[in-house]
């Protein structure tokens, strides 16, 4: 079962809006799948038709004392999703407390996972700031997508910030029209090596699913950025592997 953490170069690029496209693309090509929201946002779920009013989820149920994965949803057969939940901002360092007491506890749940053999693939949907805790989430995957955008911001960031070893750059919200990101896209292209041969264009209907709380593939099959999430996930059957124990 591999497992695949999304993490974006900073916040707002769309880590969230492809990681619900990519479980949605997988799942079409008959994958089981589970997607996890490890961002303190809670929002994947909304992108899974969850009411705005859900508060339930795993970090939720950690500071409740209560079982983790009581709180997956089926979206459909085959596709399920495990929110954050809602802390409120007086019970968000509590629960990281708690959290950070116990380092090792999401290697558990994930052999757990990995052991019920329930999926065949774990989306994890990181959280863009970087934390003690986010790093071992992502020691946990198989495979890491840094999502970014072409803009002088993300390619600031590419100089200054450590890439975490063997991940790979995930370019979202690309526009042909825009000469500056042809050139970043190019320049990228010649001289890292991590960016994936693919991109993911900018796409109204890929903002309208979220306005739908659909996952991309599911409101417009037939969208530009659907059918890229398709190779996309063609390419993570063909190239990542749930190597790890
Ligand atoms: N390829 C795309 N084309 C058009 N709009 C997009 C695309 N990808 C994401 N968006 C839109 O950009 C906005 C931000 O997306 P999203 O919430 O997925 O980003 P994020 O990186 O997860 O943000 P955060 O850092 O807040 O978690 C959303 O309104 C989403 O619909
Ligand atoms: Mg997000």
């Amino acid at each position: 079962m591999p497992v695949i953490a999304l993490q974006g170069i900073r916040g707002g690029v769309g880590t969230t809006s492809v990681t619900a496209g990519l479980a949605w693309a997988l799942r079409r090509l008959g994958e089981r799948v589970l997607v996890i929201d490890f961002s303190p946002d809670n929002q994947l779920c909304l992108h899974f038709n969850a009411p705005l009013s859900l508060t339930a989820g795993w970090a939720r149920a950690e500071l409740d004392a209560s079982p983790w994965h009581q709180e997956a949803l089926r979206y459909e057969e085959g596709l399920d999703l495990l929110p954050f939940g809602h802390l409120s901002v007086a019970e968000h360092p509590r629960w990281l407390a708690q959290h950070r007491q116990e380092p090792g506890r999401w290697m558990q749940y994930l052999t757990q996972l990995r052991d019920s053999g329930d999926y065949d693939w774990l989306l994890l949907d990181l959280p863009a700031a970087d934390s003690a805790c986010a790093e071992r989430w992502r020691a946990a995957a198989d495979a890491v997508f840094c999502v970014l955008t072409a803009d002088a911001n993300s390619h600031i960031r590419l100089h200054r910030q450590q890439m975490p070893p063997g991940s790979r750059l995930l370019l979202n919200q690309f526009s042909a029209d825009s000469r500056l990101q042809q050139d970043l896209q190019q320049y990228w292209r010649q001289h890292l090596d991590a960016l994936l041969p693919l991109s993911i264009h900018r796409d109204e209907a890929m903002a309208e699913a979220l306005a739908a709380k659909q996952p991309v593939g599911e409101y417009s099959a037939i969208s530009l950025a659907a059918d890229e999430l398709n190779v996309l996930a063609g390419w993570c059957l063909a190239h990542v592997s749930g190597a790890r124990p």
